[in-house]
């Protein structure tokens, strides 16, 4: 039996060495060590010896055993090599196939609005801020001289983060909001710098509201510009350049009365439709003005509020909608496909 023991090691060492695959590595494990194996069949037969015999052969099946095991986990290692070094030597690539072209990725309309914005506007001296879309109620309604109970607040449909009330250096607790316009930029930048200011400030802004003209989730640009004796010239003549610049030089813009806590006066700004120039249509209701934007002259409560005096300075600031100004430009008739995420509305732009 010592004999078949010393056999057994031998062969299976020398198939060992021949192997090349994977798989036959297996086939002679199962072939030696596996429980129909040729070692168990030699185990099998060890029953009928005397006890001392019995257990120097056990020993010695156990050696060869060991040995075996060690053999056959470094013959694994050694076919992986070589199974490795074939794959990376032959590259299976054919050369002749056609080629699969990349489709080249796109800027999204309403971020090539946003810069065409910040752009016009950055050639008219104006910089770029940027405030945290998660606002404190302070920089997002009270700073901005719309005090709790003021029914302005109805406007806007604010998203308040649950549980979400940090002090921040407020002596009262302060409730967290999604800010509902990019406005609280306007109060962060005055307070992190001395005027003179003249600063656009684009963004995420929020509001629970969803059809076909409102999404959750929109983007404004701000504008804020302050100095000495700034007046009301200042603001047509700017916003009236940024129209032109925008929608073309042949763009007019008209300002009506309107209302806004953080502004006084107020004006809703109109532009000459961009569709039938003025004439009257469809999409202006055949008044020929379409209302881009929101603007006047910084109210004194938003000065004292962010550390400036409102007997030295004066302002204005205006706010608009990024993806309005997107389908005006583009005849986009449905805010939604904006962010629907299909690569065949993108492409279009
Ligand atoms: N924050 C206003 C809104 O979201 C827009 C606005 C109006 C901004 C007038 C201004 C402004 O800065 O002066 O509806």
């Amino acid at each position: 039996m010592n004999d078949r023991l010393v056999a057994l090691a031998a062969a299976a060492q020398r198939e060992l060495e021949t192997a090349v695959a994977p798989e036959a590595v297996e086939q002679l494990r199962v072939k030696y060590l596996g429980k129909k194996g040729e070692l168990a069949a030699i185990l099998g037969g060890m029953g009928k010896l005397p006890p001392d015999e019995r257990r120097a052969l056990g020993e010695k099946a156990n050696a060869v055993k060991a040995e075996l095991e060690t053999k056959i986990s470094a013959a694994i290692t050694r076919v992986q090599e070589l199974a490795l070094e074939q794959e990376l030597k032959g590259p299976r690539l054919d050369v002749t196939l056609p080629g699969r072209g990349h489709a080249l990725g796109r800027r999204h309309p309403v971020s090539q609005t946003l810069e065409d914005i910040c752009g016009v506007f950055s050639r008219l001296g104006f910089v770029v801020e940027h405030g945290p879309e998660i606002e404190l109620d302070w920089y997002n309604f009270e700073a901005l001289n719309v005090p709790a109970d003021h029914p302005a607040r109805d406007m806007q449909d604010t998203f308040y983060v649950d549980g979400g009330s940090l002090h921040a250096g407020f002596a009262h607790t302060n409730p967290v909001v999604l800010r509902t316009h990019t406005s609280p930029v306007q109060i962060r930048t005055m307070l992190a710098q001395k005027p003179p200011v003249r600063a656009v400030m684009p963004g995420r802004v929020y509001r629970k509201d969803s059809d076909q003209t409102h999404t959750p989730m929109f983007h404004q640009v701000e504008g804020l510009l302050v100095d000495q004796k700034v007046t009301f010239a200042e603001l047509k003549g700017t916003l009236d350049a940024f129209a032109k610049a925008f929608f073309g030089a042949k763009s007019k813009t008209r300002f009506r009365p309107s209302f806004f806590p953080f502004t006084e006066p107020s004006a809703e700004v109109d532009v000459s439709c961009v569709f039938c120039g003025g004439k009257g249509c469809r999409v202006c209701k055949q008044t020929g003005w379409i209302e881009v934007l929101g603007s006047g002259m910084v109210h004194p409560n938003v000065f004292r509020h962010a550390g400036y005096d409102p007997a030295e300075v004066t302002g204005f600031a205006f706010g608009m909608g990024v993806e309005r100004l997107a389908m005006l430009r583009y005849g986009i008739d449905d805010l939604r496909t904006m962010f629907e995420n299909d690569y065949r509305f993108v492409a279009q732009f």
